[in-house]
């Protein structure tokens, strides 16, 4: 789908239907519709058409004997209307046309179109579009909207929309993979073509370097399924002196049985997206080669598949990591943590300023914040703020969890070894991310996203359809281009 501006009078593009976003209660930017305007307006209070978040109304009018028409799309109260309103909007609309085929539109959303509005307005449209649907064998909903043109669009805010949700879609698109598909050994494949195309460096440790590395955690947890583990590093290295060197770590468990702590049906489904945090580093990394930052920034994956077989680790194994603690095995379904706990400590080897990790990592998480909402865990509060702040634009809900009950943190003490997996039911997520502190080097400023909730749903809602979401991305890439602006 191309996306691009266009700056013309509803007289000259007359012959494609026109979506108009209005306010709630606020119809002024009909006026553009001209001469329609006043029956367009009849028909919406006839309708009962409010312009609330999240409506879309279709009016077909007839002029002589052409029908002209016009998608009316709802943004809600105007002092109220935010990005993501606006992302919504634009996939709302975008949905709709798939399914009544239509395959050029213009879209009006005010006289201004400014960056963020136009780079928020081709993510909701490219997002919005999305469907996975290439192991259909009838492909009954593959109609493809080819162009939509956005009046006086700003175009660089619709270049970086296009490339933030390409990314988005592209990491989709991965976790969306079974684990018959994507195991360790073809996410790293994967990651090698990604870097080979892009132009990024990638080096791929494989299951004896791992060892050699002194990556026992990540070892112990992929060494039960026929598939070994892999260690995967990639580098975006702008030219010339970058302005900072960061690094995001994903959760890369390609798939999440619970090993011999085996999880039981209802639970097992949909753990292949466990590698929901993996497949957002790759999309970053991918957007990173085309926006060219002044940013260092490193994309790190301890992939592993977690599974129960004679050589599967076990509950009551004591694990060395690469960073010479020892981790107590007391559930071997909270892989996430120990294979983050060789990751964490590679990442802090490379000595970036700030790390964030993303992982799909507790169902703890799920219960404190419901499914919308990812947990943020820092050691910096100015550096989980900004994130947060960055969070309330991007529309990516993040919620931010204390990380200073010293009470909960001894929990984890208790052990044979330096620290045990797992702490007890309540406050799950909390002793999750206080495992994963564990293995942080000394200032570095990090913080971690649980993104169990969000990272995948069953039903498909606003800019989302059923199945994987790319969470994480959006807020991720805002996060590292702030950080090249200066801002
Ligand atoms: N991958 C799961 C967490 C998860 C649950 C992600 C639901 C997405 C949806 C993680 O590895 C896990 O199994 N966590 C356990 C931890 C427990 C054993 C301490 C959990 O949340 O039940
Ligand atoms: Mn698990
Ligand atoms: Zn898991």
């Amino acid at each position: 789908m191309e996306v691009s501006s266009y700056e013309k009078s509803y007289q000259e593009i007359k012959d494609t239907p026109l979506a108009i976003f209005v306010f709630e209660e606020d119809f002024s930017n009909l006026k553009y519709a001209d001469a329609f305007s006043e029956k367009l307006n009849k028909v919406l209070s006839a309708e009962n058409f409010k312009g609330k978040e999240d409506t879309l109304i279709k009016v077909p009018l007839l002029e002589d004997d052409t029908i002209r028409t016009f998608y009316v799309v709802g943004l809600g109260k105007k002092d109220k209307a935010s990005f993501d309103d606006y992302r919504r909007a634009s996939a709302i609309l975008i949905k709709r046309l798939k399914k009544d085929k239509v395959p050029f539109v213009h879209i009006y959303a005010g006289e201004t179109v400014d960056y963020k509005k136009s780079k928020a307005i081709t993510e909701g449209l490219i997002l919005g579009h999305y469907s996975f649907d290439k192991y259909k064998s009838k492909k009954e909903e593959s109609f493809s909207v080819e162009r939509v043109s956005i009046y006086r669009g700003y175009e660089e805010g619709i270049k970086v929309g296009r490339i933030f949700a390409q990314a988005q879609n592209y990491a989709r698109d991965l976790v969306n993979e079974p684990g018959n598909v994507i195991n360790p050994i073809t996410l790293a494949e994967i990651a090698q073509n990604l870097a080979r195309e892009c132009g990024l460096e990638c080096k791929v440790y494989d299951e004896k370097q791992i060892q050699e590395m002194g990556m026992y955690a990540l070892w112990s947890v992929g060494k039960g399924s026929a598939t070994p583990p892999r260690f995967i590093h990639l580098t975006y290295r702008p030219q010339g002196e970058p302005k900072d060197r960061i690094a995001i770590v994903g959760k890369g468990l390609t798939f999440d049985s619970g090993g011999l702590n085996i999880k039981t049906g209802d639970y097992m489904r949909t753990m292949k997206m466990d590698k929901s945090g993996a497949c957002a580093v790759l999309g970053i990394m991918k957007a990173l080669a085309e926006l060219k930052p002044q940013i260092e920034v490193h994309g790190i994956i301890g992939a592993a598949e977690n599974m129960p077989s004679g050589s599967a680790y076990r509950p009551d194994d004591i694990i060395k990591t690469m960073s010479g603690k020892t981790i107590e095995v007391d559930n071997t379904d909270a892989e996430g943590r120990i294979t983050l706990a060789d990751a964490l400590w590679y990442a802090s080897s490379l000595k970036p300023s700030h790390i964030i990790d993303m992982a799909t990592l507790t169902g703890a998480c799920i219960v404190a914040l419901g499914e919308y909402t990812a947990g943020l865990f820092t050691n910096d509060d100015n550096f989980g703020d900004r994130l947060l702040e960055i969070s309330r634009e991007t529309g990516e809900r993040l919620w931010k969890l204390p990380m200073d009950d010293k009470k909960l943190r001894e929990k984890l003490k208790k052990s044979d070894a330096d620290i045990v997996n797992t702490a007890g039911r309540y406050g799950g997520a909390i002793t999750a991310a206080m495992f994963l502190e564990e293995f942080v080097g000394e200032g570095i400023k990090w913080v971690h996203l649980d993104i169990a909730g969000p990272a995948y749903f069953k039903e498909e809602f606003g800019y989302y359809s059923k199945g994987a979401t790319g969470f994480g991305v959006r807020t991720c890439l805002e996060y590292i281009l702030s950080l090249d602006k200066g801002t």
